[in-house]
């Protein structure tokens, strides 16, 4: 371990980074995907309420355990008590985290791949290297491979460049480009015909649909998957916040934002596949039911930037630029998980770490390119829908049950001197140890039965 643990720079250092892990595929894809296929509005609703009253306190735990141990998850949460039993429980809870966040890298560098290929490949459309173009946008094990080598040697290479000088420093410049991007993009899809359509099946609650359970069990998995929860990263980036900083105020800043660019995203693609079908592309079968569900942005929205011209190959370009920079920004925090670990219990040089784990991860990303229809939905099924809520479940009964109470206090005091009367005091201790443990219980169970 170095003499001196590395910490960002300030407050917004950290806001973007954290953020920046936060918003990702998760936001732009998975986010309005999920609205669309599940009632619009109705589901934006329980997302808030999850978002806010379960996955904000959870973020919490994982931040003020990291920063308390200033360490990795495997050594933070051994660090919470002397008892051997937990202390084992806790590198175990660790361990499963990082390996979790190494599965997650390697399916997520997969479809950052397809964002890098379809933004390189509007490029090439306006240089009409058409073959090129097909190449890249059509599916092959050749181009999948390719690609996600090329993006986790980008990811690599940044995490090698250290905290402040890789990640806080390509956060700080992606974050702001993502934003203005987006808000261009929303801007045009709202001056085309049908986008109001869109904007109302996105905004105008079916209440029918509230009650459905099934909603609320994906709305919760999808707040954990959005602010990176379960799987170490925001322990680690928490343990890189210095000790003056407000830790309560910057996990709510870091939520406010996460759910605020999902909104946004969901402003933009919903209203974008009403215009498309303005324009005569087929979105919904004759069921009703979306077409396409999990591929929709790889087929609805170039339908529509194809029937755009010259324009459509503009916003394809942005819409796809937007979704690499949402994706490194996010992996980047998936591979300081184990980079961290190593470095810190192996001893070894960041850059060594990086490359040495990167590659690793590149093994498992191509084995899943080249058995992508066994692989493929498993390793995103096994990690999101069961790794993720359990070990996010445990980092809170350690930070609720294990960890002793005035430790807690004492940790979220320092930079925070009124905690104890603030009603972030009175509300999380008890959220931490009840309320979350039982609703992600409640997830777990239903996915096991289902
Ligand atoms: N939050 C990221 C997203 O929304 C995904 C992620 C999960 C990143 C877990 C880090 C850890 O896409």
């Amino acid at each position: 371990m170095g003499a001196v643990r590395a910490e960002f720079s300030s407050r917004l250092g950290f806001l973007l980074a954290a953020s920046g892990s936060a918003v990702g595929l998760g936001n732009i894809w998975g986010f309005p995907t999920q609205t669309a296929s599940n009632g619009g509005a109705a589901f934006l609703l329980i997302y808030l309420v999850m978002a806010f009253s379960l996955a904000y306190p959870a973020l919490m735990a994982e931040l003020i355990i990291g920063r308390h141990a200033r360490a990795n998850a495997v050594t933070a949460l051994r660090s919470l008590s002397d008892n051997p039993l937990t202390r084992f429980f806790g590198g175990l809870t660790g361990y499963a985290g990082i390996l979790t966040a190494i599965l997650i890298l390697s399916f997520y560098s997969i479809v950052a791949g397809w964002m890098v290929a379809h933004f390189l490949s509007a490029i090439f459309q306006a240089l009409g290297m058409m073959s090129l173009v097909d190449w890249l946008t059509g599916f092959s094990v050749h181009r999948n491979a390719i690609f996600t080598l090329v993006f986790m040697l980008f990811t690599t290479l940044i995490v090698s460049g250290g905290v402040r000088k890789g990640i806080e420093r390509w956060s700080t410049l992606l974050m702001p480009l993502l934003l203005v991007i987006l808000l261009l993009l929303i801007a045009y899809v709202f001056t085309q015909e049908g986008a109001m359509q869109g904007l109302k099946v996105y905004l105008l609650p079916d209440f029918s649909r509230v009650i459905d359970i099934q909603l609320v069990i994906r709305a919760l998995g999808q707040a954990f998957f959005s602010l990176s929860l379960g799987v170490g990263t925001m322990l680690i980036y928490g343990s890189y916040v210095s000790k003056q900083e407000n830790l309560a105020s910057l996990g709510r800043s870091v939520t406010l934002i996460d759910i605020g660019i999902a909104v946004m995203a969901g402003l933009l693609v919903l209203p974008a596949m009403y215009v498309a079908q303005h324009n005569g592309v087929q979105i919904f079968d004759a069921a009703g039911k979306l077409i396409s569900e999990d591929t929709l942005i790889f087929t609805v929205l170039p339908a529509l930037f194809e029937q755009m011209g010259a324009i459509g190959l503009l916003i394809s370009f942005a819409f796809f630029i937007l979704m690499t920079i949402a994706a490194v920004t996010s992996s980047i925090s998936l591979l300081e998980v184990p980079v961290a670990y190593v470095m810190e219990n192996h001893r070894t040089t960041r850059k060594h770490t990086a490359f040495m784990v990167g590659g690793l991860v590149t093994l498992i990303s191509l084995l899943i390119t080249f058995n992508f229809k066994t692989l493929f939905g498993l390793t995103i099924q096994i990690t999101t829908r069961y790794s993720e809520p359990l070990i996010g479940l445990l980092f809170c009964v350690f930070a609720g049950w294990v960890w002793q109470r005035n430790q807690v206090l004492q940790e979220i005091k320092s930079g925070f001197d009124n905690a104890e009367n603030s009603l972030f005091w009175k509300v999380w201790p008890f959220y931490i140890r009840y309320v979350c443990p039982l609703a992600i219980l409640a997830v777990f169970g239903h996915s096991l039965l289902s």
